[in-house]
């Protein structure tokens, strides 16, 4: 299969485009802006790979969408693009609402003027809101997204639906629920706090910390992407989850216990508003239709991850430079 990949030089995507070029059963051609998430050194492990190719570019760019897909003739269009963190978003939403939005709304009038066969757009859990225990989000669940972040990503996905049902265009989406793993920028929880611990930095914990998520491997999801890919059905919505549900507080004692650091760097600092209390998403249809599930567990995946980012200190140093001190500074003292 020939495949263009957007946002490809971030988190989720560089994973799901190292995966595919390995196999040697794909092309993909990686189109990213390489904004402050958008990392080539993600990419190093197939960067001289003939299956593969970078394009730098925006995907609200419609010309240049246009020319690469005529040139590449793609099977497939699988979008991660976006801006992804909810503290950014509050912070300054404009760029969710460009990238999210007229990025996505971008792609789909070429998936329809230009009869790409399919397009899997990648989003997430956070479009159903908080959810009170015990219900758990199938996919017919309302959306209730709470930040700028998840409205922009709900609003997206039901653009994406609107074309297959007005267009017929060969629509899927997935909605995963919190991601962790190597190479994951550290702005979002997991990454933040081991790699603060290893620099015995403080490990900033908004509001009470009872705040529930449902982790999943970013090896699983991406195989759950290209489940979806094969054998998803078009106009239809896949949710992927990790069923492990865990307060953060939790996972933040796990990471002090994997790096061999005190409680004692554990520190209360002001909520973020509009915080959603907990996720929960079931899988089952995803389970039934494909036969993916979840194979890694939190403790393996995440003691994996915790000798990533010991054996990566370069890389996170790098990302950790420059604009993330003032991101920091800025988030971290709301
Ligand atoms: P990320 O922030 O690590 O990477 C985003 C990538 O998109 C970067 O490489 C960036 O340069 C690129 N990009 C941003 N704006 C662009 C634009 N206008 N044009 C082209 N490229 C652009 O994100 P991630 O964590 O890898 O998330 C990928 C996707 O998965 C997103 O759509 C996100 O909403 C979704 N998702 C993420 C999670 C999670 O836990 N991280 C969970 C569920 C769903
Ligand atoms: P995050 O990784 O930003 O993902 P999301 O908000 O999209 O679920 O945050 C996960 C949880 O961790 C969320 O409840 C907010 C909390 N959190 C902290 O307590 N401290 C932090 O420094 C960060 C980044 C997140």
């Amino acid at each position: 299969m020939k495949l263009i990949v957007t946002g490809g030089a971030g988190f989720i995507g560089s994973a799901f485009v190292r995966m595919l070029v390995s196999t040697g059963r794909h092309r993909v051609v990686n189109l990213d802006k390489l904004t402050y998430a958008g990392n080539l050194d993600n990419l190093e492990p197939i960067a001289g790979n003939p299956n593969y190719r970078f394009v730098r570019g925006d995907i609200v760019d419609a010309e240049l969408i246009n020319t690469l897909i005529e040139d590449e003739s793609p099977d497939a269009i699988i979008h991660f693009a976006a801006e992804s963190h909810v503290d950014r978003s509050i912070l300054s939403p404009a760029a969710s609402f460009e990238t999210n939005l007229r990025g996505t709304f971008t792609l789909l009038e070429a998936v329809r003027n230009r009869k790409v066969p399919r397009y899997v757009h990648v989003s997430t859990d956070e479009v159903y809101g908080s959810l009170e225990e015990p219900f758990e989000a199938d996919e017919s669940y309302p959306l209730k997204p709470s930040s700028p972040y998840s409205a922009s990503k709900a609003g997206s996905d039901l653009l994406a639906l609107s074309y297959f049902t007005t267009f017929k265009s060969p629509v899927l989406v997935t909605r995963a629920s919190n991601n962790y793993g190597p190479y994951q920028f550290p702005e979002k929880l997991i990454p933040l706090m081991i790699s603060n611990a290893l620099e015995d930095k403080n490990l900033p914990i908004y509001g009470d910390g009872m705040q529930v998520r449902d982790w999943l491997y970013v090896d699983d999801h991406c195989r759950a992407i290209l489940a979806v890919l094969e054998k998803g059905r078009v106009g239809e919505v896949y949710n992927v989850g990790g069923s492990r549900s865990l307060p953060n507080r939790e996972v933040v004692q796990m990471i002090l216990k994997a790096t061999g650091k005190p409680a004692s760097l554990m520190t209360t600092v002001t909520d973020r508003p509009g915080h959603d209390r907990r996720y929960a998403l079931t899988s089952e249809k995803l389970e039934k239709e494909t036969g993916w599930s979840a194979q890694v567990p939190f403790e393996e995946g995440l003691q994996s991850t915790v000798d990533w980012y010991r054996r990566n200190r370069d890389w996170v140093a790098r990302v950790k430079s420059g604009e993330y001190q003032d991101f920091y500074k800025l988030n971290y003292t709301r």
